[in-house]
């Protein structure tokens, strides 16, 4: 059975979807650990009411990112993962960091990668006036919220939309793609092709919802 750990730093909701889709449709994996950066993530709750091992590895008390990041790997490690889910983890990791967990480390961002990658992508997407926003779910590489497309979902942005409401319509769909992305990850579909991932067999890689 593969192990999965999860990074977050706030609510966590993605990580819930994550884990309700697994009890819905029965996955043979186990939930590992949850690795917080600070104590007052929402989302450890969600895991400590699961049994799943919550960890709080304060990036405070890390004089640098390259002592943050080996803390985390020493967790990570100790925790078995065979995946690393990136779940609203809002620290920048150190390439160090990713080329350890290579090929084993996804990211979800709230935006149609590669258009508006890092913050605010709600208020971007509005102000640039796109008819379509989105949210990617994506193998992490050293660029910041770059690497192989897993899957994308799109959702229109409508007349009076605010980056809340927005933002409201992006989360519902990354809670869709995420644990699908999960399990085609679990089940040994993804395959990275250069800068592309294949699945196999096909299945569409972006829905419109
Ligand atoms: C999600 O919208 C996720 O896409 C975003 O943070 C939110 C976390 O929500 N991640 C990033 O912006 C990473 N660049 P959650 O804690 O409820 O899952």
């Amino acid at each position: 059975m593969l192990s999965i750990v999860t990074l977050i730093s706030g609510r966590g909701s993605n990580f819930e979807s994550i884990v309700k889709t697994a009890q819905k449709e029965q996955w043979p994996v186990k939930f590992a650990g949850v690795i917080a950066n600070h104590a007052a993530a929402k989302g450890l709750d969600f895991a400590r009411s699961q049994g799943i091992p919550a960890i709080i590895v304060e990036h405070r008390e890390h004089a640098t990112r390259e002592s943050f990041d080996a803390a985390l790997i020493e967790q990570i490690d100790a925790l078995g993962a065979d995946l690393v889910v990136l779940a609203g983890f809002m620290r920048i990791l150190t390439p160090g960091f990713i080329r350890h967990f290579q090929g084993r480390l996804i990211n979800i961002h709230p935006a149609l990668l590669p258009a508006f990658p890092g913050l605010h992508t709600h208020e971007r997407a509005l102000e640039a006036g796109v008819a379509e926003h989105g949210a990617t779910v994506h193998f992490v590489t050293e660029g910041v919220d770059e690497g192989p497309i897993i899957c994308q979902a799109s959702v229109p942005v409508l007349a009076g939309d605010d980056a809340e409401t927005l933002g409201a319509r992006v989360l519902a769909a990354e809670h869709q793609i995420y644990p699908r992305a999960v399990k085609w990850y679990l089940d040994g579909r993804l395959q990275i092709e250069g800068n592309q991932v294949k699945l196999s067999p096909p299945e569409a890689q972006l829905i419109k919802l």
